[in-house]
């Protein structure tokens, strides 16, 4: 830790972050993407709590994804502004060993590679860090952005759960995605 990849670093929240994390994720763009647990409005309070409860993990695993701060003196000691998170959600029983990954960015840093590179150092960390032989994400039908990333990164798409979601009012389908190692 931290996890670089080409563009920034992924690194554990930290309680300092919540004023960051709140102003980033308070987004309906980004709340109509993801799961219902992901608060809209995101308050301050909203992040605090997650922090805290991520920061008790134990391993850590949800992250900030973290991109370099602009304007700053070269000559300075180079510092990072948080730009989204990414994390994992292990299964269990028989399914410990295969987890789901999720991931977002703040609206600004959309369209830039960014989560590409992210996901694609944090799969090759996350399989053997949590000693994972399968991840996979699943995502909304109106989701296309996140589809192409995950392509980018070697998952591939295994079905679509027809009617699987009931998002902002709306029955969905969602893609399977998912990544293996032999
Ligand atoms: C999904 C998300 C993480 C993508 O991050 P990003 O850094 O913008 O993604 P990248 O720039 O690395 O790549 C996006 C790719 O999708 C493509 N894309 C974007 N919008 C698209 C659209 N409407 N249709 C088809 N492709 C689209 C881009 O062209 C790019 O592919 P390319 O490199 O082949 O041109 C970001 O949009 C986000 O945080 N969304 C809200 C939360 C979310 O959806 N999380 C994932 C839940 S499964």
């Amino acid at each position: 830790m931290p996890i670089p990849f080409a563009g920034g670093e992924i690194r554990p929240w930290k309680a300092a972050d919540a004023e960051a994390l709140a102003l980033l994720a308070d987004n309906r763009a980004i709340w109509r993407n993801l799961v219902d647990a992901f608060p809209h409005p995101y308050k301050k309070k909203d992040a605090r709590i997650w922090i805290k409860a991520v920061t008790l993990q134990l391993p850590c695993r949800h992250f900030a994804v973290c991109v370099p701060a602009q304007g700053r003196d070269a000559k300075s000691k180079p510092a990072t502004v948080i730009a989204g998170g990414i994390g994992i959600t292990p299964g269990q029983d028989i399914r410990a060993g295969s987890a789901e990954i999720g991931y977002w960015l703040g609206e600004a840093y959309w369209g830039r590679g960014l989560m590409t590179s992210a996901l694609e150092a944090f799969t090759a960390y996350a399989f053997p860090h949590f000693g994972l032989r399968r991840l996979h994400a699943m995502v909304l039908e109106w989701n296309p952005a996140s589809m192409r990333v995950l392509e980018k990164c070697g998952y591939v798409c295994e079905a679509v759960l027809k009617r699987s979601a009931l998002k902002d009012g709306v029955v969905a389908d969602e893609l399977l995605y998912a990544k293996v190692v032999e």
